[in-house]
């Protein structure tokens, strides 16, 4: 496996490869088995398996969010290493933005929601460092686990503007054996935090179970109420919507994939996770 920290020694590493066998994953790091399940998932698919390890500022808007990131360098080569990546690459700041990126990406109404709605500049700042790393990489595929369901859809309506669109594969959720989605940020809650986080998953899926007795919008209250039934976690949004345009469904029959997405506070973290109810 080779790190590297350059553009230029990104291109020299990736020199003979042929692109069209390229499979990408982008990280920001504290890697866990969600993230080590894509690289597996690239190997499988890919000759040469890239991963990039990167906590790219312009798309954090609270700059305590950013400082306080969790960031293990050395753990994450060392499970790089035993997942199989070829080449990782790990930029510092000046490396990916020489220049202030001042690019401004329009997604109509994909952005205008859920965490579009409650993170201002979010996915602007994940359109502007995963096209940066498309250009540079210029893989085959890339990899995205669906925790981040919203931001598969970005990722998406952004290549469509790309002159080499690498396929986006949308990976399934990893979860702990409790249920909670694996997230970076579950170090950094408390031990009763985390020991409260798993009714986040439990609400949803028991939310689907209401689908044949309630409405869309009755669902939702159901969840958010179970969830704030928890005294240490708040829901920030719970959103019953069509999987591919992000749009509210006001019932069952009207879309044939619906997605449920969640956004709770947890003490200082911010978790989110998903569910498919069609
Ligand atoms: O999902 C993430 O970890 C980040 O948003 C990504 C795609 C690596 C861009 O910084």
């Amino acid at each position: 496996m080779k790190t590297v920290r350059t553009r230029a020694e990104l291109e020299q590493s990736l020199g003979g490869v042929d692109r069209k066998r390229v499979g990408f994953v982008p990280t920001m790091g504290a890697l866990h088995a969600g993230h080590l399940s894509l690289v597996k998932r690239a190997k499988e698919e890919c000759g040469t398996v890239v991963v990039s390890v990167f906590v790219n500022p312009t798309q954090f808007n609270d700059p305590k969010d950013l400082e306080n990131y969790p960031r293990d360098e050395k753990r994450d080569l060392e499970l790089l290493g035993e997942a199989g990546a070829d080449v990782v690459f790990m930029p510092g700041v000046a490396e990916m933005y020489p220049e202030p990126d001042t690019r401004v990406f329009e997604f109509g109404e994909l952005d205008k929601v859920m965490e579009g709605a409650t993170r201002p500049g979010h996915f602007n700042g994940v359109a502007q460092v995963v096209s940066k790393l498309f250009a540079m990489v210029r893989p085959a595929k890339a990899f995205f686990g669906e925790k981040d369901f919203q931001q598969i859809a970005i990722v998406k309506a952004m290549v469509e503007g790309l002159d080499e669109k690498p396929e986006i594969v949308p990976c399934p959720i990893v979860r702990e054996a409790d249920g909670l989605a694996m997230s970076s940020r579950n170090t950094l809650l408390t031990p009763e935090h985390r020991a409260a986080a798993p009714k986040i998953y439990k609400a949803m899926s028991e939310g689907v179970g209401k689908m044949g007795e309630m409405t869309p919008a009755e669902v939702e209250r159901f969840v958010m109420d179970t969830i704030n039934s928890e005294p240490l976690l708040e829901v920030i949004y719970f959103k019953i919507v069509d999987a591919l345009t992000l749009k509210p469904v006001e019932n069952w029959a009207d879309s044939v994939a619906i997605q449920g997405c969640a956004a709770v506070r947890a003490g200082e973290v911010r978790l989110i996770d998903n569910i498919r109810f069609v």
